[in-house]
Parts: C-alpha cells; structure tokens; sequence
C-alpha cells in the first residue's frame, strides 16, 4: 500500500440549505458515503473531524419565507433542527452540525472577504441588473424567471435552467418577469465585487487536470470541461438583503453572494467545535492550514463547480489554506425511475420513513450504498428495498449470526467454546475472510462505498457457506469436541461482521456486538480469530433483520401513486378553446337524455360497456361506450345521462352503436358520465 503522506483528515459534507427536509437523493448522494468514510477511518484510529451544518442564505430562502408569510430566519430555524435531526436519526455522526447564520460564522466570512478585498484580489465592477421596480429591489439568481436562451425552457431562473442544465446570469433570460411581483424588470446598473476566475484558470488546469487525475471521472470531466472554456470573472456579492452584508463602505443593500459564504461555513464551523471542545480537536487552523491535513469534500454533482474551481480558487486567493485532496461527488439518484424533485413532492422523506419504517435506518443505509449512483444516475424502488432487505440483510447477514448463535446457545449455552485442531475448511475460511479486510479497505480507501459494503457482505456469505458445509448439528453426535471449533470460527466470523459493518450499518453492528458483549474493537481486528475469548459469555440472541412485507411496499408505491394524481391535478391546464361554431352549427347535434335500462361488459373487450338505453320512442337503443375502466357495469343501471342521438351508427366488436354517451374528460384521462340534475323524461332534447 502506498505510505501515507497526511496526518489527519478534515472530511465536509455539503450544507444543506434550510429551506427543506433531508430526503434519500441527499443520503444516497452526500451523507451516508461520508459517514461511512468517517467512521471507517475512525474505527481505524485516525485523525479525523467530520463538518456539516446548515446553508441559511441564497435566495430560496428568502422566496419561502414570503410565500408562508414569516421570516427568512423562521425558515432556518425550522428546517435546520429538521435537518440536524434526521441526520441524527440516521447516523450520520458528524462532530459538529451548525449553521450559517451563526455569529461566528457571519464574522469568520466576512473577515474572509475583507482580507481578500484589502489584498486587492477582488476586482469592483459595475453591471446591469435586472431591477424590480415595484419591490424596488435588485433581482438576482432565482429571483427572475424566463426563458431559457439555451432550451426555451419557459420556467428558467435566473441563475440555472433546470431543464438543460445551463448556468445563466439573469439578463441572458428571455422575456424575463420578476418572482417577487410578477412584474416585467428594468434594467439598472449597479456595483459588485468579483473573484477573477480568469487569473487562477492556469493554476486550477495544472492542479486537477494534472495533479489530480485519481479523481473520479464524472468530477474530472466536469472540471475539464469548465477549464476547458474561458473562466470569467465572478461575482462575490449580491444586491440582496439576506445573507452576510458586504464589510466594504458603500456596500449598503448587498450581501455576500450565498456560494462564496456557504463553504466558509465549513472553516466556521470547524471553529465553532475547536473553540468548544480544544482538548479533543486541538486548533481549527490545525484542521484547514496544516499541509499535513488533508481535506475531502463530499458533494452531489450540481456542486462540483463550486468544490473544485471557486472554493479553492477563493483559498488560493487567500493563500493560508490547504486545498481539497479528493472530492468524491456523487450524481444522482431517481425515484422509481423519476427526478427526485421537492417543489413535486416527489421523494422519500427520512422523517416519513421512519415513521413507516421505524428503527430500519440500517436497512435504508444499506439499500442507498448498494445502489449508490457513484458512477452514474441511479434508481431507487421500492421492490428493490424490499428485495435487498429480505434476501440480503434477511437471508445472508441475518441468517448467519442468528444460525451461529442459535447453534452456540443450543450446544454450549451461549459461551464461547475453543478452538480446536483446524481442518482444510477451517483454513480456508479463515484465509477467505482476511482477504475480506484487505478487499474492504481497498475500496474505501478510493471512495468505492458499492464495491465496499458488497465485500463486507461476503463475510456472512463465507460464514453461511462454512456452518452448511460443516453440518455441526451431524457432527455433534459423534464428535462434539469438533462441533466447538466449528462454532468458535463462526462466532469470530460473527465478531468480524460487527466491525466489518459498522461504517455501514451502525446501528445494527452496535445491537450485534451488544448481542456478543464486544466492547472494544478496532479495525485492526477484522479478519483476525482471536476477537471473542474462550469462555465469553453471550448476550440472549435476537434478530437482527426482520423480512419486510409486500404490504408494506404496496402503501409506499400507493403514496406515491397518490403524488403523482395531486401534482397532475395541480398541474392541469384546461384544453384551449375549440373555434366558434354558430347556433345553426349547434343545433344539427341532437342531444338527449336517455334512461339506462341495462348495462353489460363487452366480451373479448377491456374498454368498452354495451348500453340499453330508453330514449322515449318506445324501441330500446344500442350503445357502446368506452369507460369500462372506469365504471363497473352495475353503477350506472337506472341512471339518465346525456348521448348524441343523431350520431352516425358505428360497428365495434361486431355490434352497432347507435349515438354516443357524452362523458367528461378529467386531468388524468379519466371518464366521468354527464347526467343531469333533476329527473326528466327520457328523450327529453339538451339545448
Ligand atoms: N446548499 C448547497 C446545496 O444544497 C450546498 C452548499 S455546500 C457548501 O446545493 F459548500 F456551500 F457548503
Ligand atoms: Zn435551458
């Protein structure tokens, strides 16, 4: 293994902003892969701090509160102790989780700027912005809409299309209107201060496009295509009243632009905690400028441009700082096969799941790291979940402790017996799972969570495959000294398995080593035979895993089938207006209303319902309708409904339909039979 060359590593999750709750896209893509590194260099007794916090400025705060009616700081506050307690929930067991609005942290940025400012690395530009006369009031980023110049997207900010992905700045906007009051903005000039990207564009090629080709490929082949280009200056500052003010005089009205001060939250936040807790993590400047610290940036690929050409053009531009190793960003994660989207609410909420799914944080970790989206957009169902849980966590992981366990509680009273000679199989067991430690740090070690947990899951395969092939309840009769060194293997297999999870899944590997009394561990021990002593007592047993059912499954796809109605419902737009017909045009069709007598399935048919009608001239009439799947036959015998009477005779399945039954088309294509409101004659003429 190549020698390490750090000391200590500082490892940063993106701050989520605080206008939302934490779904599984942010888990999948940012906070569960870093926990996992975290804890897995933990375990193996590293220096390490792991820093998150909350993102309380940038304008989709501003906009949420206004449309609630509260403060943006009303907003923060809210999500952000939702945030830090999912994360809580979850494990993600970050050493400190503060917050933007902080005071530390509105100093330590702003002392950041003014640094940078009085140094001269800051160029003072004047620009035309869009100007919102009606809220008297600068619009930046998303506080403009229009059209895309790109797509033609007709829903773009003015900071990004969502719809092709491009970066924009508002006055590329097409028929721009204000998000505040909907009014068409002017255009007026004003001052902000840019960081010339221009001037580093040199420094940033040779640092990653040279220097940091171990990167993964969807981070290096974003920032080569951003270096690729021409970087232009960027501004530093925003006409806005949320957010840091700018410390420059003159600089009334504006703050700091959300992305200069977000990732300094990261430095801030690491004070906070050193100037808490200095015995335990020493001085934040050990963390941040110390070159024998290394620095990992956990992201999702919207923020790789940040990470790895602003941010660290902004420490280099400062000059004290050490720059970030590697930055292991994910790319998405869908849900059952869509875009995961808050504004749709088309996501799986952790507060939601565990209320569905209480104490099974395991098993979503789980679920997120198989099917992480490292190399690509990935997809996560539900029957995928389920399948994972029952015929993974369930059959391999759970079924091997409770198998070695059950089998130590049966025969030897839940102690530890020894270990005797070793057979062929007990070696090559023994071979198979120390190859297993060396496979799972491989992994980690290049940030390949996947590749990980599917080694560590390997463990239990091997501890299954050896407890069926030695058939210890066989062996027992005649040889019970060999059933002891059968059950001695297994259980230090079982002992691997807590350490080897524990990155993963912490919550279970804690319950598994309260279940074997393993009080202290490292990672050293993993694929060691010596973990648990001769003579140790066990803990009762219980399951670790339980199968999870389809009914469960069922109600979470029927949630999100309730979604995807309330979003259609809420999206529709009624059909433009047909061309004028004239009266005489109207009164050629001979609406009536006719009496249902029978109604009867059409054989062979998955549409259509056959229709007895009384339409009053005393010979019932034949008509097809296509609304089988919406009504059951019985429901509309007796009622009245309304049918073009004069509708020229059609044939369908070999039967003639003789007008038409007027129905409404809702939103979501369904059918609903016009009938009227109080009872008339059959016959009787609509008009
Ligand atoms: N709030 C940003 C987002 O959710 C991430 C900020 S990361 C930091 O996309 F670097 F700015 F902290
Ligand atoms: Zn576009």
């Amino acid at each position: 293994m190549e020698e390490k060359k750090y000391k200590r590593t500082t490892v940063t999750a993106a701050l989520p902003y605080a206008n939302g709750g934490v779904h599984i896209g942010h888990l999948a893509g940012v906070y569960v892969p870093s926990d996992i590194y975290v804890r897995y260099l933990r375990l193996k007794k590293e220096e390490v701090i792991f820093i998150g916090g909350s993102d309380e400025h940038g304008v989709p705060i501003t906009l949420r509160a206004k449309k609630e009616g509260v403060t943006p700081q009303d907003v923060c506050d809210r999500y952000h102790k939702m945030i830090k307690d999912s994360f809580e929930d979850f494990g993600i067991s970050f050493d400190v989780y503060s917050r933007t609005t902080s005071e530390i942290h509105h100093k330590f940025a702003s002392d950041f700027f003014r640094k940078l400012y009085d140094e001269g690395k800051l160029v003072e530009k004047e620009s035309e912005q869009l100007y919102d006369e009606e809220a008297k009031q600068f619009l930046a980023d998303r506080y403009v809409m229009g059209e895309c110049p790109h797509c033609h997207n007709e829903n773009a900010y003015g900071d990004q299309c969502e719809k092709c992905g491009s970066d924009l700045s508002p006055m590329e906007l097409i028929n721009p209107h204000s998000t505040i009051s909907g009014s068409k903005p002017v255009v007026k000039t004003t001052k902000n201060w840019y960081l010339p990207l221009n001037d580093y564009q040199e420094w940033l090629k040779q640092w990653i496009l040279e220097e940091h080709k171990e990167w993964r490929p969807n981070v290096y082949g974003q920032c080569k295509s951003w270096l690729d280009m021409d970087l232009q200056p960027r501004a530093m500052t925003r006409d806005l009243n949320w957010g840091i003010p700018v410390p420059v005089e003159g600089a009334e009205g504006k703050v700091l632009y959300v992305w200069f001060d977000a990732p300094i939250g990261y430095i801030s936040n690491t004070k906070e905690l050193c100037d808490r807790e200095p015995e335990r993590f020493g001085t934040w400047q050990k963390w941040w400028q110390d070159p024998e610290s290394r620095l990992v940036h956990f992201i999702g690929k919207d923020n790789i441009v940040f990470h790895c050409v602003i941010f660290p053009s902004m420490l280099k531009a400062h000059g004290d700082y050490i720059l970030p190793d590697n930055v292991p960003s994910n790319e998405f994660l869908n849900l059952e096969n869509d875009k995961i989207s808050t504004s749709r609410n088309w996501a799986v909420w952790l507060h939601e799941y565990l209320v569905d799914f209480p104490n099974k944080q395991d098993v979503l970790r789980y679920v997120l790291t198989a099917n992480a989206p490292e190399t690509k957009d990935n997809n996560f169902t539900w029957k995928d979940f389920q399948e994972r849980n029952n015929s993974e966590l369930v059959a391999v992981y759970g079924n091997f402790v409770n198998r070695a366990l059950q089998l130590t509680w049966k025969y030897w009273n839940g102690v530890v017996p020894s270990c005797g000679d070793l057979q062929e199989v007990d070696r090559q067991t023994i071979q198979e799972f120390k190859d297993v430690k060396e496979k799972v740090e491989g992994y980690l070690d290049v940030f390949k969570f996947r590749e990980a947990q599917k080694e560590a899951m390997n463990l239990a395969r091997i501890g299954n495959r050896y407890i069926t092939e030695c058939e210890p309840w066989k062996v027992w009769k005649t040889d019970p000294k060999r059933v002891e060194t059968i059950l001695n293997i297994s259980l230090q297999l079982v002992a691997n398995l807590s350490i080897a999870f524990e990155p993963f899944l912490p919550f279970s590997s804690k319950e598994l080593r309260n279940m074997i009394g393993l009080d202290n561990y490292d990672w050293t021990q993993l694929g060691s035979t010596e973990i648990l002593a001769a003579g140790h007592q066990l803990s009762e047993p219980h399951l670790l895993f339980e199968k999870i059912e389809d009914e469960a499954i069922d109600a979470q796809l029927k949630k999100l089938e309730d979604t995807k109605k309330e979003n259609e419902a809420a999206n529709y737009v009624a059909e433009p207006i047909k061309k004028e017909v004239s009266f005489d045009d109207f009164e050629k069709m001979d609406i009536r209303v006719g009496h249902i007598v029978n109604c009867e399935k059409v054989k062979k048919s998955k549409k259509l319902l056959q229709f007895t009608i009384d339409d009053g001239s005393g010979t019932p009439r034949t008509i097809l309708s296509g609304i089988a799947a919406f009504y059951e036959p019985e429901q509309l015998i007796g009622k009245d409904v309304l049918f073009i009477a004069n509708f020229a005779p059609r044939k369908m399945m070999g039967i003639e339909s003789q007008g038409m039954i007027l129905s409404a088309v809702n939103f979501d294509g369904s059918l609903s039979v016009t009938t009227t409101l109080g009872e008339v004659k059959p016959g009787s003429q609509v008009g």
